[in-house]
């Protein structure tokens, strides 16, 4: 068994915004490019970055899919509470730079379902709230939606504070299905639910999870995702004090 190892160069996303999922950049970049999804769908966006890094992959990669963010983007009970602005810049920028594939839909994921077709999302990311039973009820009511090749990105398998279920869950699943979980980044879970998943993806899937093959997989998405924090221009005063009025005026 080889490990995987992110591309080289490993690539500073474009769009880099608050977000725990900061370090999953480079393996949001590689899943697109080996499973080239026809659809992607994704449910918990915020600030948009997990999906702005599907996006750009997308692009990069000339992949002829679509992608599909679900979110009220009015925040819950572990995304706190935000405001307007964080819908409506992510939209300027989706519209700006990937029109032609990317949507927004601003509703409930529950909402979302009647309107893509059973059997065509290749790409699930649930990161939605995350209680035990929200992890549940988020994937178990998009299996119908999912394709023969479909992976489904789990985000937070490592969390264990503020009642956070994605953990208890996890562990239900890698007993089920193909999986493989990074453990940097607040953990990501990678599973592989089609009979026909794509040659370049069952590699990372069949990797026996105590490997060294495994532990070295970890290590270069790890190393590759820190990076990227390293590397994240601080904005200026100003925009940082905006952010937090924001923030505060969110919550009232
Ligand atoms: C953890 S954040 C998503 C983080 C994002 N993936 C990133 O890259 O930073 C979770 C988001 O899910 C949304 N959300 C939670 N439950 C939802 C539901 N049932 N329907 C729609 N949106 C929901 C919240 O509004 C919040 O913006």
């Amino acid at each position: 068994m080889q490990p995987i190892y992110p591309q080289t160069p490993a690539l500073q996303p474009a769009r880099v915004v608050n977000s725990a999922w900061l370090e999953h950049g480079p393996f949001a970049f590689w899943i697109v490019e080996a499973l080239r999804p026809r659809l992607i769908v994704e449910l918990g966006t915020h600030n948009g970055y997990s999906f702005g890094c599907f996006c750009e992959q997308m692009q990069r990669s000339k992949i002829p899919g679509r992608a599909i963010a679900v979110d009220t983007w009015r925040g819950d009970e572990h995304a706190g509470a935000y405001s307007e602005t964080v819908y409506t810049k992510l939209a300027a920028y989706v519209a700006a730079n990937y029109a032609s594939f990317a949507e927004l839909k601003r509703m409930y994921f529950s909402e979302a379902l009647a309107s893509v077709a059973d059997g065509t999302v290749d790409l699930l990311h649930v990161d939605g709230r995350h209680f035990y039973d929200d992890v549940v009820e988020d994937f178990t009511s998009w299996i119908p939606k999912l394709s023969d090749r479909a992976v489904v990105l789990f985000h937070d398998t490592q969390v264990r504070e503020r009642d956070f279920g994605v953990y208890r869950y996890w562990a239900e699943l890698e007993a089920k299905y193909p999986t493989f979980e990074f453990h940097h980044g607040h953990g990501l879970g990678v599973l592989g639910y089609g009979s026909n998943i794509p040659a370049a993806v069952a590699p990372l899937l069949a990797l026996p999870k105590n490997s060294d093959a495994a532990a070295a997989t970890r290590r270069a998405f790890a190393e590759a995702g820190a990076a990227i924090a390293r590397n994240r221009k601080r904005p200026p005063l100003w925009e940082r004090t905006m952010g937090k009025l924001q923030k505060l005026v969110g919550r009232v």
